[in-house]
């Protein structure tokens, strides 16, 4: 049997919530991989999501912004990295609406930076090792997501990897810009990049800006629980354990030039997800200030553009790559929801004043 290669791998955003998931997924996988996590610590980014990890030999964590060229270039030499693993992004719709600038930096100008980086750190191991051993050895996998199809109507089929792109939102404009990027590097210079359009994901980490750890810790707060427009948008919820397992089957087993979507088969609309997770939360919460946490719903103004339905076709990955998602979404919110419960520490210093500055300008 074949030992399997060590790989060198650089992870970025992996302070962020999926990132730092998936660097505590790789590091017990994997534990003789050398782990670099290059993170900028924006208001996203938490040292603390990663900081047990430090004390391993293997693993390194550098302070630092993908837009730095030099900086990309110095560790992808002195490490020697073979995969990068590409999470770093402005990541909140919301966010994007309100100043889009930084979306564009970071995910259009910081992917198209980490791709030329790696494109001559690769070219010059193919040189040294030749260019077939070099390919099979190096991976450049993008993580995007499932917003850069648009929007779908309740009859529509759900997104396949060849479904057009037509993002509606500054964010999902700036993925979508980077996951051409990431293809025309594949296309033009053979770079061995792989893409994967994920739903939306949940669990531990999350920051609670996103729509389930918000209402999540609202409810623990007693404060509104406020749902966008009709409640009636659906989205599709994938744990955040599943996709760090797609992540690395796609890693360790995926195509150059091929896209992937991963999806958690777990459509909801968003009023019956607020409404699972109140009847979580009165089951599992002692001390809830509102009781039921049902009371404190309130529909607010609707985002604009907020996209209708997103869903995904995860036909490919399961066939190609034997890639299932295993949670239930009722088994993956009682598991989030006792995160939260158990991790106050985590979540109370993020209520920071810039939080409630963008809260404020949010909600009103
Ligand atoms: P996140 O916002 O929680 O984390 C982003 C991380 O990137 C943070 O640690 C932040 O400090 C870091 N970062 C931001 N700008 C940087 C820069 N210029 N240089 C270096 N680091 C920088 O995001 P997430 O939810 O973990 O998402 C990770 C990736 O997955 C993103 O590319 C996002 O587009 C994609 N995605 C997320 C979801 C989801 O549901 N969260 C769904 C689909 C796709
Ligand atoms: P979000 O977590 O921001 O993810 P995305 O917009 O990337 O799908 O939002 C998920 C859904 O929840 C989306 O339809 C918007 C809605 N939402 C609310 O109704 N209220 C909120 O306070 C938030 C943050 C989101």
């Amino acid at each position: 049997m074949n030992a399997r290669a060590k790989r060198r791998i650089l992870v970025t955003g992996g302070a962020g919530f999926i990132g730092s998931n998936f660097v505590h997924h790789w590091c017990k996988e994997y534990p003789d991989d050398r782990m670099v996590v290059l993170d900028a610590l924006t208001y996203a980014g938490n040292y603390q999501n990663i900081a047990a990890l430090e004390a391993r030999e293997n693993f390194r964590f550098v302070k630092g912004d993908i837009c730095d060229r030099l900086l990309i270039d110095q560790l992808l030499a002195e490490e020697d990295i073979n995969t990068v693993a590409h999470f770093a992004a402005e990541s909140h719709v919301d966010r994007s609406i309100l100043g889009p600038d930084a979306f564009i930096r970071t995910n259009v100008v910081g992917t198209f930076t980490l791709l030329e980086g790696f494109r001559a750190h690769w070219n010059a191991r193919g040189r040294q090792e030749g260019v077939g051993a070099a390919s099979r050895r190096h991976r450049f996998l993008h993580v995007s997501t499932d917003e850069v199809y648009g929007s779908l109507s309740a009859e529509d089929p759900a997104f396949t990897e060849t479904t057009p792109y037509a993002p509606n939102s500054p964010y999902s404009a700036s993925k979508a810009g980077s996951d051409h990027l990431a293809r025309a590097y594949y296309h033009t210079y053979n770079l061995p990049t792989i893409i994967t359009n994920c739903s939306n994901n949940y669990g531990a980490y999350h920051f609670p800006e996103k729509l389930i750890p918000l209402m999540c810790i609202n409810i623990l707060l007693g404060k509104p629980l406020p749902v966008y427009g009709d409640g009636q948008n659906v989205r599709d919820w994938l744990f955040v354990g599943d996709h760090c397992r797609a992540l690395d089957v796609v890693i360790n087993k995926g195509i150059p030039g091929e896209t992937y979507n991963i999806g958690g088969n777990n459509e909801a609309k968003n009023i019956d997800l607020v409404n699972k997770l109140c009847e979580l939360m009165n089951e599992l919460a002692p001390d809830l200030p509102v009781r039921p946490a049902q009371k404190l719903i309130t529909f607010v103004k609707d985002r604009p553009g907020h996209d209708r339905r997103y869903a995904i076709n995860a036909t490919k990955i399961k066939e190609e790559l034997g890639w299932t998602p295993a949670q239930t979404l009722e088994g993956g919110l009682r598991t989030t929801i006792e995160w939260y419960l158990k991790n106050r520490d985590w979540w109370q210093p993020l209520l920071s004043e810039e939080y409630q500055n963008y809260y404020n300008q949010v909600y009103g």
